[in-house]
């Protein structure tokens, strides 16, 4: 399955299985705000548009002023119908005017790419000379309160996981001048629900390694009602 066909299926659904980072969107809004973005701010693989919705409800941003780029069909209907523009492209190949972009924002999507060489000239030539790069990036997730199951997917989620500045630099070619690399950590409150369907995602994206009857059998033994979801994740700013 294509990376668009996987995400146009995720789609009417994603935000149930993501829940909206606060920590992000407020690094987005500061940002905003204190370099007195007024220029294109545009979310390269922005899915659901749940991100800008927020930042354009936080800062009052015009509608022209935000835009959403993103491979799959279902991810750009669910922008449009929120109200946020978006063009359905590749983020290597955007179609957007030479030095158009005064922000562009990866969110937890960069890793997708397939073309890096292409991402770089792409994002040298829509960004304005004094633009900035936003690239988040999850380092870490698990759930509390934990249990030696939840460990177990928990683990395994990590010790496949490689270093964001190993994935990044590899992507960006050092090409852009890294500014600020941040911490940052979100919390949600999910239910048991949400825990088990995280648990067989997790698991699936790792490779299926932990086979399927394995998998339905351990969400089997989860207990509880209330968990909260934490996830770390690297923010780095870069020059254009
Ligand atoms: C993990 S989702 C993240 C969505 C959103 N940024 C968020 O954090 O909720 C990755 C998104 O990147 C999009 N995507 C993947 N490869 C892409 C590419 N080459 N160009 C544009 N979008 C892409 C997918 O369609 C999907 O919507």
């Amino acid at each position: 399955m294509s990376i668009a066909q996987h995400y146009n299926e995720l789609a009417a659904n994603y935000e149930n299985i993501h829940p909206l980072r606060e920590e992000a969107i407020a690094k987005i809004v500061n940002y905003i705000k204190a370099n007195s973005v007024t220029g294109l701010t545009v979310d390269f693989g922005g899915g659901t548009g749940a991100m800008l919705q927020a930042v354009q409800a936080a800062v009052h941003l015009k509608p022209e002023q935000l835009l959403l780029i993103d491979l799959s069909s279902g991810m750009c209907a669910e922008a449009r119908g929120k109200g946020i523009k978006a063009i359905q492209a590749p983020y290597e190949a955007t179609t957007l005017p030479d030095a158009s972009v005064s922000l562009a924002i990866f969110h937890e999507s960069i890793h997708h790419t397939q073309d890096k060489l292409q991402l770089q000239q792409e994002l040298k030539r829509v960004l304005t000379p004094q633009g900035r790069l936003l690239v988040f990036f999850q380092t870490d997730w698990y759930i509390e309160p934990s249990s030696d199951v939840l460990q177990k997917y928990v683990f395994m989620a990590r010790k496949n996981r490689k270093a964001p500045e190993e994935v990044i630099n590899d992507l960006l070619g050092n090409q852009f001048p890294l500014i600020k690399r941040e911490e940052l950590v979100s919390t949600n409150t999910v239910d048991l629900q949400f825990v088990q369907d995280a648990i067989l995602n997790a698991a699936l994206s790792y490779w299926n390694k932990i086979h399927i009857e394995e998998r339905s059998s351990d969400v089997g033994k989860i207990k509880g009602e209330e968990f909260a979801l934490i996830r770390k994740i690297a923010c780095f700013e870069f020059m254009r």
